[in-house]
């Protein structure tokens, strides 16, 4: 397993470009299987979880290829409707291909997700809405077989919680289904009106992505068509927190500003200064941050859950006391462990940390046990004094394209050591 190792501290100043977003990329992928033709995917970024669902379209039988941040693919071969269990367990957001798959092949067999390093990870809300669209799914030791002999049918879905993942699965299977499908209380993040987007404008008829009441009018087949991903607002959240920790100045290129307004009130509220235009996001931080009063994960637009970890690494430097509470995930905070090696002050009570800055963290060896969590450890070794080796970086893999590369562009001191 590769290493990163961070000498600490540096004063990030730069430029960079930021990568398409994961959290778009992979249903994005799983929505290419709704489509009679090719379909080609920019700004897609080079991660191990966008590799994942590649194979996963492959082994259903469809051709992928790739050129530079482009992904080609032509699901026309399509005949398999399963995904194996090792796929499932290398992603266990590859539930969100379930769907897909359902209107496609009308049957679907998938391991159950089970729980992950964010705590359980049920998928009742996904469950119940494709129950309610005419699906049949048996449970058997762990694993999902899902059938619609008669076909996806339109309903009304009422959510009892906002899930990205069951408005995703109810988007795919309810382009093709008949009639109308209508979904209050959606999940309104960027990545869910990328998705209605591109299925958009391969022929669905979705409106209201982006409000919490989306209606799906079935339409018969969709085309392929080609799209640009939407830049990854976590991957950007994290930059501007590395900068933010170690009292630097960025310009983040290819970002939608108006995707980061849940977050960047917190840069503003620690000190950090913006100027915005179109595409770009130039941040300046103080020499020392000041505290950050509240942070509450919440659906967007709320503060998002992915950027707690990394805005956590940043208040554990800043002058006063943070209070975050996680209203997203039940575990989300095992980043904490390792922060307090690096000679962080947080206490956590259930959903709350209380983070008391420090002047100064000491670099130490620490290990991601996530990947949100692991970006948080290099932001708080780019921020520490000395070396700090961050293991597990596998996690991080799966979120953050080129990251050492990125930092060093910025001036910091990051290797990878191979295994
Ligand atoms: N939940 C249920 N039942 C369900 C579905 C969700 O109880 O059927 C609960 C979950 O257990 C969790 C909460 O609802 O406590 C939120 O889950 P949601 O379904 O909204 O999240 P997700 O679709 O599983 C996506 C992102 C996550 C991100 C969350 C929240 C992808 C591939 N994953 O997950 O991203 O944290 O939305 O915004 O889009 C990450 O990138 O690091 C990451 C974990």
């Amino acid at each position: 397993m590769s290493k990163l190792l961070i000498q600490g501290p540096s004063r990030l100043k730069g430029e960079i470009r930021v990568h398409g977003a994961k959290n778009s990329t992979l249903p994005l992928m799983a929505a290419s299987l709704l489509c009679d033709s090719t379909c080609v995917l920019h700004n897609c970024p080079i991660l191990s979880d966008v590799k994942t669902s590649e194979k996963i379209l492959q082994h259903l039988g469809c051709r992928t290829g790739r050129s530079g941040s482009d992904v080609l693919i032509d699901p026309r071969g399509v005949e398999q409707s399963d995904i194996p269990e090792h796929l499932m367990r290398e992603m266990r957001s590859s539930i969100v291909f379930l769907g897909a798959i359902l209107s496609r092949m009308g049957r679907a067999e998938l391991s159950f997700p089970g729980g992950c390093e964010l705590g359980p990870r049920p998928i009742d809300l996904h469950l119940s809405a494709l129950r309610k669209m005419g699906v049949t799914i048996q449970e058997d030791h762990g694993c999902l077989k899902c059938s619609a002999p008669e076909g996806l049918k339109g309903v009304q879905i009422a959510f009892s919680f906002p899930s990205v993942g069951a408005t995703e699965n109810v988007l795919l299977a309810a382009c093709c289904a008949g009639g109308t499908t209508t979904i209050t209380n959606a999940a309104r993040e960027p990545e869910i009106c990328d998705l209605a987007d591109f299925l958009n404008c391969c022929g669905a008829k979705i409106s209201g992505a982006g409000d919490s009441t989306i209606v799906i009018e079935g339409v018969k087949s969709l085309h392929g068509c080609e799209h640009e991903v939407i830049p990854d607002r976590i991957a950007a959240a994290t930059y501007l927190a590395a900068t933010a920790a170690t009292g630097g100045s960025i310009i983040l290129n290819h970002v939608v500003p108006e995707h980061l307004a849940p977050v960047l009130p917190l840069f503003e509220e620690s000190g950090c200064r913006f100027a915005i235009h179109e595409k770009e996001i130039y941040m300046s931080a103080p020499s020392r941050l000041g505290r950050i009063k509240n942070v509450r994960t919440m659906p967007y637009p709320g503060f998002p859950t992915d950027a707690q970890a990394p805005m956590m690494a940043m208040a554990a430097v800043a002058n006063g006391t943070s209070i975050f509470v996680e209203n997203i995930f039940e575990s989300r905070y095992k980043h904490v462990g390792e922060l307090l090696r690096l000679g962080a002050n947080i206490k956590v009570e259930g959903r709350v940390a209380v983070v008391e800055g420090v002047g100064r963290l000491s670099g130490a060896p620490v290990e991601a046990a996530d990947l949100r969590g692991g970006a948080a450890l290099v932001v708080a070794g780019l921020a520490a004094q000395g070396e700090t080796l961050v293991s597990g970086v596998r996690h991080i893999d799966r979120g953050y394209e080129c990251l050492e590369e990125n930092l060093c562009l910025l001036g910091a001191q990051v290797k990878r050591l191979p295994d």
